[in-house]
């Protein structure tokens, strides 16, 4: 019998904190024009707050949109079709703009948002992306800054679910699913 999944932990708090204030200080020294940080939903909402605040600790004073695209369903598959849920508010145009997201996979979901908001005549836009799987890109789009490479694993955690789960963990781990133990599910972080 399978039973109650656990969560091994890839980066911690510790590490996703430097790492994201790394990223903010390269973000300061491209002295930004009306800067804005677009989102893009659900996946980067942690990533994003703390990165904003991280901005504003260096100097910056981002404006903050969010754009919701759907390539995935509630599995981990991609369905390699780009949706917009939501879009952006703000006008784009005359902008730095640096889209935010959880994770660069196929490239799919960014490349269609950069090239949507760098048509609406954005001065710039750049990439953030938390994590980096280089191994599954499809699109011709990289990332100009990278929180971590990323084994080629399903992760959740720090935003990133599977299911809907999982996104309330305050570190990035993947689900590991063993023989029910009889258990509830724990995080290896904690043994809870
Ligand atoms: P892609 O780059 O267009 O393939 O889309 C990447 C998006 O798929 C990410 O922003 C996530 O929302 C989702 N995704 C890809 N890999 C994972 C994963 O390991 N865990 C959770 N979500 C993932
Ligand atoms: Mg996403």
């Amino acid at each position: 019998m399978t039973g109650a999944p656990h969560i091994e932990v890839l980066y911690d708090e510790a590490e996703i904190a430097r790492r994201v204030e790394a990223i903010a200080r390269e973000i300061a020294d491209s002295e930004p024009v009306s800067l804005l940080v677009v989102a893009v939903l659900k996946g980067s909402f942690i990533f994003a707050a703390d990165l904003a605040r991280a901005m504003h600790d260096v100097g910056l004073a981002p404006e903050m949109e969010f754009i919701h695209l759907s390539s995935y369903g509630a599995g981990t598959k991609s369905s390699g079709e780009v949706k917009i849920l939501r879009d952006v508010e703000s006008d784009v145009s005359g902008r730095d703009v640096i889209l935010v997201d959880d994770i660069l996979e196929s490239g799919r979901t960014l490349a269609y948002a950069k090239d949507l908001l760098t048509d609406r005549g954005a001065r710039s836009v750049k990439v953030a992306a938390l994590l980096d799987k280089p191994h599954r890109r499809i699109a011709a789009i990289n990332a100009d800054y990278v929180g971590f490479t990323c084994p080629d694993r399903f992760v959740v955690g720090y935003g990133m679910d599977m299911g809907h789960k999982w996104r309330q963990l305050p570190f990035i781990g993947h689900v590991i699913v063993e023989e029910d133990d009889g258990r509830r599910p724990r995080d290896s972080k904690t043994g809870t």
